[in-house]
């Protein structure tokens, strides 16, 4: 049975006119493949690698470099929250943020809480600086964060 959907197949094949050969699909692949699943399994890793004519260790090996993408044993939550660490944000309380989340929602960075309501994760600079202590929370970015802030960001879930 296949581990990829057809409507995933036919979003990864859509892909190919827009670079200049299979193997450069393979993020833009990971990508379609990470959102709709969470994870990226060994069984999609396969089936990844058939579409782009690769072998499946070849896309093992991008998927693992960016450590951005989940395998089947350590799924995302339903939402990703990264919290910011780098030089301004640490500055003005970014790492203490992410402790307080981590501690709050007993998660360490980069885990999942246990309802999978959503996965902590600590981010380099998100280009936001000026509202430093910044978080992304899914593609948005939120600035001047408190931990009390956060948290209703995040309850509000
Ligand atoms: S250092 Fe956090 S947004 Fe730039």
């Amino acid at each position: 049975m296949s581990v990829l959907t057809e409507e995933l197949r036919e979003r990864i094949k859509a892909e190919f006119p827009k670079y200049p050969s299979k193997r450069a699909v393979t993020l833009p692949a990971l990508h379609i493949v990470h959102d709709a699943m969470r994870a990226v399994s060994t069984g999609a890793i396969e089936e990844i690698a058939e579409l782009l004519e690769l072998h499946p260790s070849e896309v093992h090996d991008t998927m693992s470099f960016y450590n951005f993408f989940k395998d089947e044993k350590h799924p995302l939550g339903r939402h990703r929250v990264w919290v910011c660490r780098s030089i301004s944000c640490m500055l003005r309380g970014g790492e203490e943020l992410l402790e307080k989340l981590a501690e709050k929602y007993g998660v360490h960075p980069g885990q999942t809480t246990a309802d999978g309501k959503f996965t902590l994760e600590f981010a380099e600079c998100l280009g936001a600086c000026e509202g430093a202590p910044c978080i992304l929370l899914n593609d948005e970015c939120h600035m001047d964060m408190t931990d009390q802030s956060a948290s209703e960001l995040i309850n509000r879930l």
